[in-house]
């Protein structure tokens, strides 16, 4: 087929599987039919050039990418395909179902065949062109637990499947169901649910300021918390949750009614605004894709007795009448944690990025007070974000780039969780920079022309790198922090 111009997300040919095409401006080419409508909100608005539309081309290049003997189609000769059962379904269970079961972010199930069949030519465009699962780090730099990425073996796996006809197989070898979901959670069952007090009304239209509410824990004594969850009853709504801690005593929203919702009096930002010390109260967030936090055993959150849950609700109206009551759950820990651990971030609120400006960078630096070690990242920034690195410098100069995420996109609010923890010794600084796009070239922008500061809605920007950091469960947190004057965030 001739190269011709089409609307987003259309081919003409009925039997297409797959076209390649290439986005408004040129660049690179992309695989896809059904995925279209989305790259086009990725990489550029307006028309895209078909190049190629075909049902057999496609196992070849792969194939020739991966480094196998491909047929027509990307068929093995004399190796019958792999089967959903035997082959598939392991995959789907390591690396899909914590978002695609009933429930959770993903639009469909992948737990079944039946689930999965209807949706076989779309997973394999979506793996091979490593739309999903969604992972965004550059793989030069750190190792991370919770990489979601398929192996190159894995992707041939799953589009031998799929070439071959997605065959259901022998019902025999069909791994056993994941044993750790519960229905309604990413954790398991919790032992502690603290809801919004009633449903919050979302109204079709219009801008809402963020929500805030204070939900008493009632706890009586000190408790541990070893996996944490706060998650919409409707994901529709909500742009994203934090849930802060507020221990007793705490000056924060104090004359505030428990039970009730309010929105914060506007926090005044210019260039004397300093936001580089910490939310420390930061307890658990919810974002598209970001799952529950589960630390390992011996590891936890302390929420003392008498603390208040102050929840923050960032509602986005969709065009429909609706309601939601968010919900935090929590698993306490089963023995008393070693390692404590604590959310910070390196963040700057004094920027202003011109109108325009396609590369605009942002720094922010925090530096440790004590010996700790560093377990988990998260960068934070809005429309405009670009790209989020993490470095960082030790004592003794050493610089290390520990998190590169060279293609920002604020759809996917990802924590990267180290497989190792690193070593922070007194002095160490964790260095963030973010580089922000505020060109009509982004397709995120909702307006080039506007210089752009700090601000809570999704038009405004942040420039957040959260982290976790991990330490001594019997130091407190306020030798960590006290040195600074810590500003909160929100
Ligand atoms: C972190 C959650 C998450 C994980 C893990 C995940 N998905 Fe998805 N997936 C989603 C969401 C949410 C969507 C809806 C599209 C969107 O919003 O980007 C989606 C969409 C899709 C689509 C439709 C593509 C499109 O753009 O319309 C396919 C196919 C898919 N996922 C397959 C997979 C497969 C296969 C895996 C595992 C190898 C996987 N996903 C892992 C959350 C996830």
């Amino acid at each position: 087929m001739t190269a011709q111009m089409l609307p987003a997300g259309l081919c003409e040919k009925s039997d297409c599987l797959e076209v390649k095409w290439r986005p408004p401006g040129g660049g690179t080419q992309y695989f896809g039919d059904l995925l279209i409508d989305r790259h086009i909100r990725n990489v550029g608005r307006g028309k895209v050039e078909v190049v190629q539309c075909s049902v057999t081309g496609f196992g070849i290049l792969l194939g020739a990418a991966l480094g196998f003997a491909a047929g027509a189609r990307g068929q093995e000769p004399n190796n019958p395909p792999p089967t959903f059962t035997k082959n598939v379904a392991p995959i789907l269970q390591k690396h899909c179902q914590t978002c695609h079961r009933p429930g959770e972010a993903a639009p469909f199930s992948l737990l079944s065949y039946e689930d999965a069949r209807p949706w076989a030519v779309t997973i394999k465009m979506a793996v091979t062109q490593r739309i999903m699962p969604p992972w965004f780090a550059d793989p030069q730099y750190g190792h991370f637990a919770n990489e979601r990425s398929l192996s190159a073996d894995e992707i041939r796996t799953l589009v031998l499947w799929v070439n071959g006809g997605a065959q259901k197989g022998a019902a025999e070898d069909m791994p056993p169901a994941k044993p750790d979901f519960v229905e309604g959670w990413g954790i398991p069952a919790p032992d502690v649910v603290l809801t919004l007090p009633k449903p919050f009304p979302v109204p079709a239209a219009g801008v809402i300021d963020y929500q805030y509410v204070i939900v008493p824990t009632g706890f009586t004594e000190d408790k541990w918390v070893q996996m944490l969850e706060v998650r919409p009853t409707d994901r529709a709504v909500v742009h994203h949750i934090i849930a802060y801690l507020r221990e007793p005593g705490s000056n924060y929203f104090k004359d505030q009614k428990p039970g009730v919702f309010f929105t914060a009096p506007p926090r005044k930002v210019d260039e004397k605004t300093d936001t580089s010390a910490l939310p420390s109260d930061f307890l658990v967030g919810y974002a598209p894709g970001q799952p529950a936090e589960i630390l390992h055993p011996g590891e936890g959150k302390l929420i003392k007795a008498g603390s208040d849950i102050v929840f923050e609700v960032h509602y986005t109206p969709n065009g429909k009448l609706t309601t939601d009551q968010t919900r935090l759950g929590l698993v306490f820990a089963k023995t008393l944690p070693k390692e404590r651990v604590l959310t910070l971030s390196a963040s700057n609120g004094t920027f202003k990025i011109p109108p325009g400006d396609p590369n605009y960078k942002v720094d922010a630096t925090f530096e440790v007070r004590k010996d700790v070690r560093l377990v988990a990242l998260h960068p934070h920034m809005h429309a405009r974000g670009k790209s989020f690195e993490y470095r960082l410098v030790f004592p003794d100069g050493k610089k290390e780039t520990i998190l590169s995420v060279p293609v920002f996109n604020w759809h996917w609010q990802l924590w990267y969780n180290l497989t190792d923890p690193i070593d922070l010794p007194q002095g160490t600084k964790i260095e963030c920079t973010a580089h922000f796009d505020n060109s009509a070239n982004n397709p995120e922008n909702p307006d080039p022309t506007k210089s752009v500061i700090w601000g809570q809605q999704s038009w405004d920007e942040m420039m957040v790198g959260f982290f976790n950091l991990e330490f001594d469960a019997r130091m407190s947190s306020k030798e960590l922090t006290a040195a600074e004057g810590a500003v909160h965030v929100h």
